[in-house]
């Protein structure tokens, strides 16, 4: 059996084979945001546990409007699922696309469900000397013409790369005239520089080919709620969705963690200020290193390519084990290999402790 999972780390199998318990390793492979699942969270879901012996509403309409509250998104326009895992799997059956152009290296779970559903996939290389970011227009004139559907995942795992939402328009134009649906996953969103506009959000109303995956695993770093959701102003696509939907996805716990979650705006606040902050630090300092070329994110976590042959990811990855941190070995993305590695931005102690680390393996 493989020790990394087509996901990276999993801390249960490391836990067995090295022999170190899973609370001592510290998790840079998650993205998950460190100062942890909000205080506001915790405390409604402990003060409504009585709520486990109820179904959830059907319909999740107070969990639809405080997500519309959230986004600015009429909340006929939302749709709740279990993780954003569920969403992806949802939209793409959906569809049914039968030819599907996928940006790459991304998330594995597209192509995965595509192919479950019979569909075809080409992947559009990012290329590396662009710094893996999309050029619009190289890519709108790849597009074959027996195109169904586009996914994008903006900021995108694993290169941290992001496109603003005035591509993003010329994209969806291109799109719309063409009757090609845009998937994109924006699980990342929340973590970026809310100074530059990347969400495609405010064009929801206005694109009918247009789905918008978010989740809440990463940002509000709560994995266990399985808690997503998707937003798509096509009433069609929502419907066909709601007619092969499992009722109750989405658990109770979820429904009252969104009373609190999307209002909480000290820790939201918080998250911003730390990520920003680090994401700086941690590019400024990498930049100086020898031996590795660091790509510019936007997002909470950072992709580096080593550039010395001798050092692979997976020898990183072991030497890191033995000092308690998991990063993600990121040879098993398409289009990269054994020289490229992912790390997120943790507690600043946290960060300096693991770039020490690696400093020292890649420039020794
Ligand atoms: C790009 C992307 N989308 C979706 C997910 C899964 O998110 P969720 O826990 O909301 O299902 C991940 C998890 O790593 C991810 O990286």
């Amino acid at each position: 059996m493989s020790l990394i999972n087509q996901h990276g780390g999993d801390l249960d199998v490391i836990e067995r084979r090295y022999n170190i318990p899973k609370d001592k390793l510290i998790n840079f492979s998650g993205n998950v945001n460190p100062l942890g699942v909000p205080e506001s969270i915790k405390n409604a879901i402990i003060e409504n546990v009585d709520y486990i012996c109820r179904y959830p509403d059907v319909n999740y309409l107070s969990l639809r409007k405080n997500i519309s509250l959230y986004t600015n998104v009429n909340h006929e326009h939302i749709i709740p699922g279990n993780g954003a895992t569920e969403l992806i799997s949802l939209f793409i059956k959906a569809i049914s696309p039968k030819y599907t152009v996928i940006v790459s290296p991304s998330y594995s779970e597209y192509e995965k469900e595509i192919k479950l559903n019979n569909g075809k996939v080409k992947l559009f290389p990012l290329k590396e000397d662009n710094n893996f970011n999309l050029d619009i227009n190289e890519f709108i004139s790849s597009i074959p013409e027996n195109t169904n559907m586009i996914v994008l995942c903006n900021p995108n795992n694993p290169t941290g790369t992001a496109i603003n939402v005035f591509q993003l328009e010329i994209l969806l134009k291109y799109c719309f005239d063409k009757n090609i649906y845009v998937m994109i996953d924006e699980t990342y969103i929340e973590f970026t520089n809310i100074k530059k506009t990347f969400s495609a959000v405010s064009l929801i109303s206005s694109y009918k080919n247009l789905f918008i995956i978010r989740g809440t695993s990463k940002f509000f770093a709560a994995p266990g709620l399985r808690f997503g959701y998707g937003l798509c102003s096509n009433t069609e696509i929502l419907n066909k969705i709601n007619s092969f939907k499992d009722p109750w996805s989405v658990n109770i716990f979820a429904s009252i963690a969104s009373e609190v979650m999307f209002k909480d705006t000290e820790y939201i606040t918080k998250t911003r200020k730390l990520i920003s902050e680090e994401r700086e630090k941690i590019i400024t300092e990498l930049k100086q290193w020898k031996n590795i070329k660091t790509f510019e994110t936007e997002a909470n976590f950072i992709l580096i390519k080593l550039l010395n042959k001798n050092i692979t990811s997976d020898k990183i990855f072991k030497k890191l084990i033995g000092k308690k941190m998991v990063i993600r070995d990121a040879s098993n993305f398409v289009f990269l290999g054994n020289s490229y590695l992912r790390f997120c931005f943790l507690l600043p102690s946290q960060n300096k402790m693991l770039l020490q680390h690696l400093k020292a393996i890649i420039e020794n």
